[in-house]
């Protein structure tokens, strides 16, 4: 895919419906009682995968465009696949179906494409194998055979990293538990969910006996989740606000190109997923904000940017519990830091590197072609203000690089080449269509 320098971009956008939301309608749809209606279900080559795999499983779904029905069979309405349920690239597939799958009365495996089945799922194996499913796996990573059990035990886990994913597999193991299943996340400075925490509203939604709780601990906090394994739950219609993860290549590229002005319609704005745009503000961008909705708990809205920075002298640093919250936008971040006076710099964000590609090493190599000032850590990295110019860069085959490289070679200088980039068709099928419509 070639990309041009662009001077702005400027438009009214609707987004993608969100990948993490569309993933849980779809799961928690299949286990309650009835017919789930989901509206703008992303059209992604990830979710997807979820419902490939939910229909494996035995469950009927219908689909015309964005709009799912998933004819839901209750918690006991699973049925045994004939073969290795396949979850193409998408990690949330993967972790997600594991919880489910260890509280079946069959065995199951989860498979994956080659970058999938490098990473690692011993994060869930561990607490599935304390609640009593045998979960076979030959070096931690997929193909992962699950033999489930039924009930299976209730567990208090505490999470070794802060992960949505491997907290979503505990919550929903949870509901095939005998008793309350608990999950508490790493500590952090402030109360509240430290991940996403999209799959305790959806089951609150979907009327699960949820219950979270915050409890001080030092000078810090721990945020809990418990889950009681008696819960049923019922089918319900979901509206999947646009994706804030999707929509922040194009706030990027509006922010690092003076005189652009653009309007994103109907865009997720759940607390959780908000650390981009405390992000952007850090770097000066001007960046407004108006919530509109908030169905089944998730707020979304309307969010309109301005070009133009204003950043400071120094590098700005993220690390620490903000790193959780925008963990999936640090590649674009990274690229809008050659246009900061002082760069940036990420630290402790050692998960990059267990994404769908190294993320830091394709981030620093990629930025290195385009010229850039870059310094690699173990976890993270320093971009110093950086002229870009075009180059010949490499997708790794995972969306988020290709499209933080397209924002990229719009800043550049000269024309850039993105190799494998069809693989934005995993979260954002039809991005370079929305850019090339939205650059001048
Ligand atoms: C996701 C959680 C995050 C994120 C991923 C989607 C989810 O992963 O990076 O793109 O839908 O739960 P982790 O929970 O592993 O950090």
């Amino acid at each position: 895919m070639k990309i041009a320098c662009a001077k702005k971009v400027s438009g009214e956008i609707g987004l993608p419906g969100d990948k993490s939301i569309s993933h849980r309608a779809a799961i928690i749809g299949s286990i309650a009682d009835g017919v789930t209606r989901i509206s703008d279900f992303s059209e992604g080559a990830d979710c997807a995968s979820t419902l490939a795999c939910l229909s494996a499983l035995g469950i009927g779904i219908e689909r015309e465009g964005q709009t799912v029905r998933v004819f839901g069979r209750g918690k006991h309405g699973l049925s045994a696949p004939s073969e290795a349920l396949d979850c193409g690239n998408s990690g949330t597939t993967a972790r997600l179906l594991a919880g489910v799958l260890a509280g079946q009365p069959f065995r199951s495996t989860l498979s994956g494409d080659s970058s999938l089945r490098s990473r690692p799922m011993n994060r869930v194996i561990e607490p599935l194998l304390k609640m009593g499913a045998a979960v076979e796996s030959s070096a931690g990573t997929l193909p992962l055979t699950v033999e489930g059990k039924h009930p299976l035990d209730p567990i208090a886990y505490q999470l070794p990293v802060a992960s949505a994913q491997v907290k979503s597999c505990v919550l929903l193991a949870g509901l095939f538990a005998d008793g309350i299943t608990s999950v508490t996340e790493p500590k952090s400075g402030s109360p509240g969910p430290v991940s996403r925490d999209h799959t305790e509203l959806m089951l609150l939604y979907f009327g699960a006996e949820i219950e979270e709780i915050d409890f001080p601990v030092e000078r810090e906090f721990e945020h809990s989740v418990k889950i009681d394994g008696a819960s049923r739950l019922e089918g319900r219609h979901v509206s999947v606000p646009g994706d804030i993860s999707s929509a922040a290549f194009l706030i990027a590229a509006a922010a690092g190109l003076e005189g652009s002005s653009i309007k994103l319609r109907n865009v997720g704005l759940n607390p959780t997923r908000l650390g981009v745009i405390e992000a952007l503000r850090r770097t000066g961008a001007s960046i407004e904000i108006e919530q509109t909705a908030a169905e089944g708990g998730e707020p979304s809205g309307t969010i309109a940017v301005r070009g133009g920075l204003d950043s400071p002298k120094n590098a700005l640093v993220f690390g620490g519990r903000s790193i959780a919250n925008l963990i999936d936008e640090l590649p674009v971040l990274a690229v809008l830091g050659t246009r900061l006076e002082g760069g940036i710099e990420v630290r402790d964000a050692v998960e990059l590197r267990k994404k769908e590609s190294d993320r830091i090493s394709a981030v620093v190599t990629n930025l290195r072609k385009m010229g850039a000032e870059v310094e690699e850590f173990d976890d993270g990295f320093r971009v110093g203000r950086s002229e870009l110019k075009g180059a010949l860069l490499d997708s790794f085959g995972d969306h988020r690089i290709a499209m933080a490289f397209a924002v990229a070679g719009l800043f550049a200088e000269g024309d850039s080449r993105i190799e494998g980039a069809e693989c934005v068709d995993v979260s954002f099928p039809g991005f370079f269509g929305v850019l090339g419509s939205i650059v001048s």
